[in-house]
């Protein structure tokens, strides 16, 4: 028995760094995944590594109208919905004195908003079939302080307070939805590779000093197959860092 084996899993962002990583993990343990992202050549590109039990669709997390198009075509195809990982998000470089008011909003509508709706509609499909996990990335940003990343922050801290607050609703209605948010600090990713001008650095090169903040795709994809699994069944409602002590080196 493979640990997810026949769950039905949406992970966002698939194309590219955690969310591509995530993908292969859990269609390497038994799920039928459901890949989506904006970048429509590299998420088919997953998908057909991955084979039939794969489905690309093309999202924008940020469409309202987009996310009850995958919604549907994951129920018309697979039947069902275990397990949804809202993943996709944008990094913006900022703080508060020079991020300009339609980056926030740009920000918020993506990183904030998109898991907002992922999880709304990820309810409606889970609670028809008996409940399911929801995943959903955050980051050390939202449980400490970066000044250079104010919105990216503000919409990693929106997401886990919302996460909360399914964890909770949920339980009260008797769905057996779980929600929690894991929260890395540094993933070797196109997203930070883009902030060292798109320099990839071996992850072998990067683990050689023991205070490396950077932490591979792999290492967080482990965590999010253990909660899309029955393994975590008891887990709701939790704050995952995955940081190797960062956030708690400075007390
Ligand atoms: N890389 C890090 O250091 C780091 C640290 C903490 C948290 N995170 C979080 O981990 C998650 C994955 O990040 P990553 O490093 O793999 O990033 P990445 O940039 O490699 O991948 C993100 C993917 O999301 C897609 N995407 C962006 N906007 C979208 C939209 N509106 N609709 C659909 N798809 C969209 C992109 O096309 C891309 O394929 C994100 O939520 C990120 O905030 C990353």
């Amino acid at each position: 028995m493979q640990r997810v084996e026949g769950k039905v899993c949406i992970i966002t962002g698939a194309a590219s760094g955690v969310g591509r990583e995530d993908a292969l993990l859990l269609a390497s343990e038994g799920a039928k995944v459901v890949l989506t992202d904006l970048n429509e050549e590299a998420g088919r590109q997953v998908a057909a590594e991955i084979g039939e039990h794969a489905l690309f669709i093309r999202q924008d997390i940020a469409s309202e109208a987009d996310w009850q198009n995958v919604i549907k075509l994951t129920l018309e195809r697979f039947g069902r919905l275990d397990v949804l990982v809202n993943n996709a998000a944008i990094l913006a470089l900022g703080s508060i004195e020079d991020t300009s008011l339609e980056l926030w909003q740009k920000v918020q509508r993506i990183n904030s908003e998109g898991y907002f709706l992922g999880c709304k509609y990820g309810v409606q499909a889970m609670k028809e079939t008996g409940g399911g996990s929801i995943i959903n990335m955050s980051s050390v940003a939202a449980l400490g302080g970066m000044p250079l990343f104010c919105a990216y922050s503000a919409s990693k801290g929106a997401v886990a307070a919302m996460s909360r607050s399914i964890a909770l609703h949920c339980k009260q209605q008797g769905y057996r939805i779980r929600c929690n948010t894991v929260h890395p600090d540094g993933i070797n990713t196109p997203m930070t590779q883009a902030l060292t001008g798109g320099q990839a650095i071996p992850q072998e090169t990067l683990d050689q000093d023991p205070l490396n903040r950077m932490c591979a795709p792999r290492d967080i994809a482990n965590l999010v197959l253990f909660l899309a699994s029955d393994e975590s069944r008891f887990i709701n409602g939790s704050e995952l860092r995955v940081d190797n002590a960062q956030l708690i080196s400075g007390l």
